[in-house]
């Protein structure tokens, strides 16, 4: 897909954590939700991996972020392997067709700055080279008057001197003082104690940019743990079909944690008819927040009961269908509203009265 940023088809806005989230034009819906970006990325994505009792003796992690944008899921995740000082490899492959989101993501003002400087670095030193390639749009995006409020203003100089001083004479000299002058700034000089240890080629983070089904069918590792975090199923359903969890499926680790934002019966359906076993993510006050899906049923600790298994089985529970992996959207959607319309199925109201009357609620 063609990202051209003069197009302003994304608007930053900041959320209520303080970390910049994004709207996108074109498809109507957000990047984050409006409560908190990264706090977001915290409780629907981390802490449903449970990563002490689940990863931290591994000697290395594999981790698949799907729909990266401007990383929250990838940070967060970065954020707890500081935090807890996890020792191991660990190996991030980041699948998100906007180059534009990914090489700006370093930059963006995301409240860990100052606490963890360190994620920017391996970020930024991870996607150095596709910076290089990208740096008229990263530079066009980041000093845009009305963007400028949305990026560490150290960021923003060093961006600036980067892209007018020459880069073109000697790109590989350049890039690395780049890197150099990340590093002096936000790692060695500010802050020595929670670096000590830190060896940063024990993160290797390889971005593919390419639409997340083409690069999945060309995936043949295993994962321990895939982010999903596409746009709303109804507005955009590529990502949300039962072909496309059945690749998932293939690339999934015996333990491996697959997680998402999404309660929708749909998507559950998809999921366990691609094989996985389904279950139910709750947030701290309890309430429905999301969906986790492993190849090993054991993982799973709220797994979906009656209520959720009868919705899968009604008109609400019909997923998306995607046979080869390259309709496009709108084709997904007609052939998934035909379905819908020939069903004959109850749907999900009538199903819902119905075990209300049935167990007296
Ligand atoms: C809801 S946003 C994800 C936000 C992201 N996790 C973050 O922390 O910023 C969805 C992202 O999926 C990307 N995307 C949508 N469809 C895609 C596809 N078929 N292949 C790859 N990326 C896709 C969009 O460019 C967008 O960045």
């Amino acid at each position: 897909m063609k990202m051209d940023y003069k197009d302003n088809y994304f608007n930053f806005t900041f959320t209520a954590d303080k970390s910049t989230g994004l709207y996108n034009n074109i498809v109507g819906d957000v990047y984050h939700s409006i409560y908190g970006a990264l706090e977001e990325a915290e409780e629907k994505f981390i802490a449903p991996l449970d990563f002490i009792n689940n990863y931290y003796s591994k000697p290395e992690i594999r981790v698949l972020d799907i729909c990266y944008g401007i990383g929250y899921n990838t940070k967060a995740f970065l954020k707890k392997i500081l935090q807890i000082k996890y020792k191991g490899k660990v190996y991030i492959d980041i699948l998100e067709y906007d180059k534009n989101l990914v090489t700006i993501s370093p930059f963006v003002k995301d409240t860990l700055f100052k606490t963890y400087p360190e994620i920017s670095y391996i970020l930024s030193s991870s996607f150095l080279e596709q910076i290089y390639e990208n740096r008229n749009n990263v530079n066009l995006i980041m000093s845009a008057k009305n963007n400028k409020k949305f990026f560490e203003p150290f960021y923003c100089s060093l961006m600036e001197k980067y892209y007018y001083l020459g880069y073109s004479y000697n790109p590989k000299t350049k890039n690395n003082s780049f890197l150099h002058n990340i590093y002096y700034h936000c790692i060695s000089s500010r802050i020595k104690k929670p670096f000590n240890g830190l060896k940063t080629n024990n993160f290797i983070i390889k971005p593919y940019f390419l639409d997340a089904r083409r690069t999945v069918k060309q995936l043949s590792g295993k994962y321990d743990i895939i982010f999903l975090d596409a746009f709303t199923p109804s507005k955009l359903p590529t990502l949300w079909t039962l072909e496309f969890f059945k690749e998932l499926n293939r690339l999934a680790s015996q333990n491996c944690i697959l997680v998402t934002y999404s309660n929708s019966s749909a998507v559950r359906h998809a999921m366990s008819d691609a094989g996985f076993s389904v279950g139910k993510l709750f947030d701290k006050n309890k309430r429905h927040c999301g969906t986790i899906a492993s190849v090993n049923d054991n993982i799973i600790k709220n797994k979906l009961n009656e209520y959720d298994i009868g919705l899968m089985h009604t008109k609400a529970g019909i997923y998306y269908r995607d046979n080869a992996l390259i309709s496009t959207a709108d084709e997904i959607i007609a052939q998934y509203k035909k379905e819908k319309l020939d069903s004959s199925l109850q749907s999900s109201s009538q199903f819902i009265k119905k075990y209300k009357m049935e167990n007296n609620l």
